[in-house]
């Protein structure tokens, strides 16, 4: 029997980079999908495409009552939701001494909102329907590693993985799970532009011994794993997955020493 057959999955950002992949994955492997993404075309596309299982409803993370009304339509929809994945996500770049109130706020609101209603109504659903859930949430690397002009992503990113210990301490005992995915660099389109830039990619693989950026498909495998019962006893845990990006730090002396040997 498939992994997620008879499980219904929220997944919001469903229709692009890491969350369509997210998307397709649990199609593939027997669930029905309730697309949440601000982009109404896309959600209508990629409805239409994978035909039955997947419906949707253009929502705006960031606003506590389309996100209420997100939830009712994919129980109107689909009967009850198991999962909750809070993928959608982004980053507007700023130094913090030339960044406004307004710009920070985007980034908390995008990040940090989002995910946080995203795991209070997904939670709410479960203990109303009195079953056990699992909530993923996407964080990033930057929740652990600050990067130059991105004190306002990498905070909000930072809130999204000590929001998910918190929920996972609060809900345990109601037999629902909290868990963290945060990926390094990942090819989707949210970072298409800022590699092609000259240089860009060059010095993002200096970091990453792994010697490429993620496929979307390889964020989504490890998130299927935290949202299925194969994690029934993972709980308030944040899995990176960067192609070994957080061993780095230490200086490369390898260079340096060879002819010392
Ligand atoms: N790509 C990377 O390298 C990377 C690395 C670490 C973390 N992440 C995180 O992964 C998640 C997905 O990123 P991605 O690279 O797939 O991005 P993406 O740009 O491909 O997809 C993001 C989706 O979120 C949707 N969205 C944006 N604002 C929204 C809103 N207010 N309400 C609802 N939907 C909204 C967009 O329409 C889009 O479909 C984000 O949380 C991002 O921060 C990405």
């Amino acid at each position: 029997m498939a992994r997620f057959s008879g499980k219904v999955a929220i997944v919001t950002g469903g229709v692009s980079g890491i969350g369509a992949a997210i998307t397709r994955r649990l199609v593939d492997e027997g669930a029905r999908v309730f697309l949440a993404d601000i982009n109404a075309a896309a959600v209508t596309a990629m409805s239409a495409e994978l035909g039955a299982a997947v419906d949707g409803r253009a929502t705006d993370i960031t606003n506590e009552a389309d996100m209420t009304a997100l939830f009712e339509a994919a129980t109107a929809a689909f009967g009850g939701i198991d999962i909750v994945f809070n993928v959608a996500g982004g980053s507007r770049p700023g130094a913090i001494v030339d960044m406004d109130l307004a710009a920070w706020d985007w980034n908390t609101r995008l990040n940090l909102y989002g995910a946080f209603l995203g795991t209070k109504l997904g939670a709410q659903h479960f203990l109303a329907a009195q079953k056990p859930g699992s909530i993923v949430n996407i964080a990033s690397l930057n929740s652990q590693v600050p990067m130059h002009g991105g004190a306002g992503y990498s905070t909000a990113k930072a809130g999204v993985v000590m929001l998910t210990r918190n929920a996972a301490l609060e809900l345990a005992g109601a037999g629902i799970r909290v868990n963290a995915v945060s990926p390094g660099l990942v090819s989707t389109p949210l970072t298409g532009g800022l590699t092609q830039l000259p240089g860009v990619l060059d010095a993002y693989l200096e970091r990453i011994p792994a010697g490429r950026p993620a496929e979307p498909e390889e964020i989504a495998g490890v998130a299927l794993f935290l949202g299925s019962d194969d994690a029934s006893y993972v709980n308030g845990e944040n899995i990176l997955v960067d192609g070994a990006w957080n061993t780095t730090g230490y200086p490369d002396l390898r260079a340096a020493l060879a002819g010392l040997q």
